[in-house]
């Protein structure tokens, strides 16, 4: 595709133009490589993020006011940090922050947009993230990374999520919600929406399920929104 037909794709719908780079990616057996396509031309110009909302997820931001967590003296990882805006609000509590992406693009766009940021912003793969992360955080968030992966990896990502929280820690999930009984096949993803048993599943060994909610989305009332908090003992 030339680059005018991309920016007309784009502007058209930039939920059209994402999956078209998912399913090129996919395609090709590459089920991480669009994201940094995506940032990328998002960069030139060529493209929008469609879930760059310009600030904190409002079931973060809620959950915080409601939980009033104090990161002096903890720290903090988030999983799949785009442009970072859910990062810079765990930082500005006081969280030693690190976000990652699998995204160099994403980190770049992440730290122009912050150039102030108390948060540390690296490239990391949540299939294989640093063995030194290992139940090394006092909080842990995950907004709509793992299903941003084919349900196939879904596993694998969701227990690596859980993996990163540390004896006495806490992980916040906030996921687009789908029914038990719809099956993987009738997903046609980007995204793979969770069903109850997929945000359950993050609680594997001592990382106990404290709070699951199923709530309607800020920006569409129609779709809905699973948020969990978790504790390992
Ligand atoms: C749907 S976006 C959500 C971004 C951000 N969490 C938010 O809510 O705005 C998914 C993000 O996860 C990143 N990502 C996908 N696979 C990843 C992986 N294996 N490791 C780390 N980041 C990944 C993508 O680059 C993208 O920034």
């Amino acid at each position: 595709m030339t680059d005018q037909a991309e920016a007309q794709d784009s502007a058209a719908d930039p939920d059209v133009a994402t999956r078209r780079l998912a399913r090129e990616s996919l395609a090709a057996d590459d089920p991480t490589g669009w994201f940094d396509r995506l940032y990328t031309a998002a960069a030139d110009g060529r493209a929008v993020i469609p879930w760059d909302r310009g600030m904190a997820h409002p079931l973060l931001a809620d959950w915080v006011s409601t939980a009033e967590p104090d990161g002096s003296g903890k720290r903090a990882l988030v999983v799949g940090a785009g442009t970072g805006w859910d990062a810079e609000l765990i930082a500005d509590l006081g969280f030693d922050t690190i976000a990652f992406d699998i995204s160099p693009a994403a980190v770049e766009a992440a730290q122009q947009a912050h150039p102030d940021s108390k948060a540390q912003y690296v490239v990391a793969d949540l299939l294989n993230p640093p063995t030194e992360w290992h139940r090394a955080f006092d909080l842990v968030v995950e907004i709509f990374t793992v299903q941003a992966l084919p349900i196939a990896l879904q596993p694998d990502a969701t227990r690596q999520v859980g993996e990163q929280v540390r004896p006495g820690g806490s992980l916040v999930v906030i996921a687009a919600a789908r029914d038990d009984g719809q099956p993987d096949a009738d997903i046609e993803g980007p995204p793979w929406p969770l069903t109850r048993a997929g945000v359950e599943a993050f609680a594997v060994d001592d990382l106990r399920l404290i709070q699951l909610e199923r709530v309607p989305g800020p920006s569409d009332p129609t779709s809905y929104r699973w948020r969990a908090e978790f504790l390992r003992d």
